[in-house]
């Protein structure tokens, strides 16, 4: 029976990797939050029989979630209408609008790969449905600039900007969103949130889990396409970005780009690449995979507020820990009180947000060491965040409310997009193979080389 008018949601891969580990139970908690009034239809090339899918939507709420309503998981598995299909055939799009109806003004989201985007969208367009859908395509968006700009002209000719959202989950968290809340929120940062005051920033995500399950996806992408270009590019935008010159949506996306713009284009001698040994041996890996499984690089905004300053940002699978934080450092202060001999001269300030595990802000600070002497000790201060506001909202919960609700600032823009793939492609056509490292350290040791301190600050989660 077709839905009555109104909205509806359309999700592409309902039966995938994606699917099953996030959106699942991300639309099951929005569902108890009341915040998911509309039908649901899922569309899977697996012919799975209604039984068998209720039991896969139940079972991924249970693996993502210890406590849950048993109710309630049924209840979202009768909420979603399966509709079996090839992306490849137009029949599923025409059986697709007979299930929305005529009037139903539908949001279809693409956990498919991005091989099939352009197909779905002229899909959804001969099938009359892309004049009255919105289009959510997940990342990576394109495999360089020149790709990204082309699926961006394809996509375009059916969904124009306005009903296109480019998923970035990063932009989801809340913890991203609050380096900008951070830094604009509160007037003690920005005034030395500058060259002036700033030394250099290092940015971090390191996952101590490798590639099992996914190896023929990763190994067609590597850390550059998979976590650099998006995730950590947009972090960095955030953490370098002008104030927004006005309220609106539009006057805080249109920062991002603006920073990256003045970001110089990576040389193949300002990046590392890694591969964690072991990592040929993934199922779905080529035996002779170059695919990057860790990179550094060191990066340049050349403007009035960051000129000089040196960014050093590392991701990596296989490392010694599982964590993303941002460190940025102070200039040390002059000697001045410290005079006598054995006093050295005061470290370095650094504020740090860390993203995971555990949200927090830092800021180590010196203080006066006990008893007779002028020397000082760091002490660091501390707010976690989920501590002291509540738990956060998992990423794809904004992400699909955001998706419905038409709000745009949770979704990358096609001029961030391409300006992060500008900066990045020389480091993906570079001929050097990764170099190995051992799993469970901290990848290779030529990165090191990429920073200004000539190592990697020890992360908040590091014992200290
Ligand atoms: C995904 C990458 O986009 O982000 C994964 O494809 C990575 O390789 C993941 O592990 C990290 O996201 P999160 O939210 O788990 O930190």
């Amino acid at each position: 029976m077709p839905f009555t008018p109104g909205q509806a949601l359309v999700v592409y891969g309902i039966t995938g990797d994606l699917a099953r580990k996030k959106l699942i139970p991300a639309l099951y908690r929005l569902a108890r939050r009341g915040l998911l009034n509309v039908p649901v239809v899922g569309v899977s090339r697996a012919e799975d029989t209604l039984g068998k899918f209720q039991a896969q939507v139940r079972d991924s709420i249970a693996a993502a979630y210890e406590t849950r309503d048993e109710q309630a998981s049924q209840a979202l598995a009768e909420q979603i209408t399966l509709v079996n299909g090839d992306m490849e055939e137009q029949d599923l799009y025409r059986r697709i609008g007979r299930q929305l109806g005529p009037d139903v003004f539908a949001v279809h989201y693409l956990a498919v790969p991005p091989a099939l985007f352009e197909q779905i969208a002229h899909g959804l367009a001969s099938a009359g449905l892309a004049g009255r859908g919105r289009l959510v395509v997940e990342k990576p968006f394109g495999r360089d600039h020149a790709s990204a700009s082309r699926l961006n002209r394809e996509l375009l000719q059916y969904f124009p900007e306005g009903r296109l959202r480019r998923v970035d989950h990063f932009l989801g968290k809340d913890a991203v969103q609050d380096i900008m809340a951070f830094r604009f929120a509160n007037s003690l940062l920005e005034p030395v949130w500058n060259r002036s005051h700033v030394a250099s920033v290092q940015i971090t995500m390191a996952e101590a889990f490798g590639v099992q399950g996914r190896g023929s996806f990763y190994d067609a992408v590597g850390t550059v396409r998979d976590v650099l270009q998006n995730h950590l590019l947009q972090v960095l935008a955030y953490l370098t970005m002008e104030p927004p010159a006005q309220a609106s949506a539009e006057a805080q996306r249109a920062e991002k780009p603006r920073v990256l713009r003045c970001v110089r284009t990576l040389s193949p001698h300002d990046a590392v690449l890694g591969q964690y040994r072991g990592y040929l041996g993934t199922p779905g890996v080529a035996a002779d995979s170059v695919t990057e499984t860790y990179v550094a690089v060191r990066l340049w905004i050349d403007n009035w507020r960051w000129a000089d300053v040196p960014f050093a940002i590392r991701a990596g699978k296989s490392l010694a820990a599982t964590a993303t934080e941002i460190a940025v450092e102070f200039h040390r202060p002059p000697r001045m009180l410290f005079l006598s001999p054995t006093a050295g001269r005061p470290e370095a300030n650094i504020v740090r947000f860390r993203l995971q595990p555990d949200p927090a802000v830092l800021f180590d600070l010196q203080a006066k060491s006990r008893g007779q002497t002028d020397t000082t000790s760091p002490v660091r201060v501390s707010v976690d965040l989920a501590e002291a506001l509540g738990p956060m909202e998992a990423p794809y919960e904004r992400i699909l409310a955001d998706a419905l609700s038409g709000e745009v600032r949770t979704f990358a823009r096609q001029d961030t997009v391409e300006e992060a793939w500008r900066i990045v492609d020389p480091v993906l056509q570079t001929p050097l193979g990764p170099h190995p490292y051992t799993p469970g350290s901290w990848g290779p040791a030529a990165a090191d080389g990429l920073t200004r301190e000539g190592h990697w600050l020890p992360l908040s989660t590091d014992p200290r």
